[in-house]
């Protein structure tokens, strides 16, 4: 269901109309592409307090130019402001003065990243100010407009966060914003090729006959993965053409995840075990509380739920995903801010998050496999297309880049949580949203 509104605010006589009636104004997002993999423009780099961070080389590998200074109008690609030194109010104050006279000549879907250190529970005034990026970041997503995004990450280490840092600083992150995201520390090897990060790789995914998880696919085999592509047995034939299109020996799995066997049909299809482990699966069946019939409930349950914390136990038990391992699972924003309607849903897609939380750190000490999650807004796919008008106008809407997102704004969220240089990224729920108005 194609976003009419975007199109036509897209026209001069669509802005016009839309400027005078004070509607939103969403721009056209600036995505990845082979022709154009960079954004255009300068990278400026400032710091606020004294900062320990090394960035110099990790921003030097982004393919962004140093910015002149002062930069003009609408010159700049990308802002990074090291906030990691600011420990009381008066050096937060630099975050302003340092923003303040650039914010200007950010251009259209720029970027402004923020880097914060780690709150710190021994020294309250520090965490206070820290904390305090957080509702900056925020509230200057906000109001950046012109399809800009701004975004907080905390560290210790720069090397450590360079996958992030370069997601976050190309058109891959279109509709990623308004995110607080941890980075750990941890020796990090980039892949020999950062344009083919996952060549050498096995990535299964499951739902991906279609929507989302097909763009997930089609992004991983672009990274290099050969891809699995596992959907429901009725979806066979759409899986078995995505894996023929994607080649690099892609192949299809028809299987139902809830299938108590799951986990061994995998194992059995990859004997050579995984690298990266893509929950992306998910049903809705709606309906208030009042009026759920227990169906309802246990199906999305199993589906959204259980059959991920089966799976991954199967898998991680067997040994199945080798050291440097990814695993991604699919939360929801519903499951965040909650949503009328999906008492069942959101449930599921919360309790997404909270496997992830608790997992993480455990399965890297125990297996070196990472444990993440996406959790998408509105996303423009079938499952949205089925929303009732006046509900789905209003979800494109409600964000602070006032439209839906693509599958493939997922799909890159999600290459970048499965590269072999991610990880020190452990235990994230990264909302791809386009800040949207929903949960925190
Ligand atoms: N579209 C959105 O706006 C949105 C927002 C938040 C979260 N999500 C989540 O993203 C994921 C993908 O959503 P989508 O919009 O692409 O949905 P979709 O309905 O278009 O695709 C889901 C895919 O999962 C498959 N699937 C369903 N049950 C399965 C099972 N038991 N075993 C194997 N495969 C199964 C379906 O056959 C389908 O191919 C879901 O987890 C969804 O909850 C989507």
């Amino acid at each position: 269901m194609a976003d009419r509104y975007l199109s036509l605010s897209a026209t001069a006589p669509g802005r016009f109309l839309t400027r005078r009636l004070g509607l939103p104004q969403p721009a056209a997002l600036r995505r990845w592409s082979a022709e154009h993999p960079s954004l255009d423009g300068g990278l400026l780099h400032l710091t606020a307090g004294t900062s320990a961070l090394d960035l110099p080389p990790v921003l030097a590998r982004t393919g962004l130019t140093p910015a002149s200074s002062p930069p003009s109008p609408s010159s700049l690609a990308a802002v990074v402001l090291d906030a990691t030194g600011v420990r009381d109010v008066d050096t937060l104050a630099e975050v302003h003065a340092a923003l303040h006279p650039v914010v200007r000549s950010v251009a259209a879907s720029g970027r402004i990243v923020l880097l914060g250190a780690p709150l710190d529970p021994e020294d309250h005034h520090r965490a206070a100010v820290q904390q305090a990026l957080e509702g900056f970041t925020r509230s200057l997503g906000k109001e950046i407009g012109r399809g800009g995004t701004v975004n907080l990450v905390r560290l210790t280490d720069a090397a450590a966060a360079e996958s992030t840092l370069r997601f976050l600083l190309s058109p891959k992150s279109a509709y990623v914003s308004g995110q607080v995201i941890g980075v750990g520390t941890g020796a990090i090897t980039g892949p020999d090729d950062w344009s083919r990060p996952l060549a050498g790789r096995t990535a299964l995914v499951t739902g991906a006959a279609r929507g989302i998880g097909a763009a997930v696919a089609e992004t991983l085999a672009r990274d290099g993965a050969r891809v699995v592509v596992l959907d429901v047995p009725a979806a066979e034939r759409d899986a078995r053409d995505l894996a023929a299109r994607l080649g690099g020996g892609a192949t299809a799995l028809p299987l139902d995840i809830t299938a108590a066997d799951a986990g061994e049909r995998i194992a059995a299809e990859v004997p050579d075990g995984l690298d990266a482990l893509i929950h992306n699966a998910g049903v809705t069946r709606d309906r208030r509380l009042v009026n759920m019939p227990a169906e309802r409930w246990s199906s999305v349950l199993d589906v959204n739920l259980a059959s991920v914390l089966r799976t991954t136990d199967a898998l991680l038990a067997k040994g199945a995903l080798r050291p440097g391992g990814r695993i991604v699972a699919t939360a929801s924003i519903a499951g965040l801010a909650g949503n009328a309607g999906q008492t069942n849903y959101g449930a599921s897609k919360a309790g997404v998050a909270g496997l992830v939380r608790a997992l993480a750190p455990r399965a890297l000490a125990e297996h070196g496999v990472t444990v993440n999650a996406v959790a998408p807004g509105f996303i423009e796919t079938k499952m949205t297309a089925a929303v009732p008008l006046l509900i789905r106008e209003a979800g494109r809407r409600m964000n602070s880049l006032a439209q839906g997102g693509l599958p493939v704004d997922v799909a890159e969220t999600t290459a970048w949580l499965a590269h072999p240089a991610s990880g020190a990224v452990n235990g994230q729920v990264v909302r791809v949203c386009g800040q949207s108005l929903l949960g925190a």
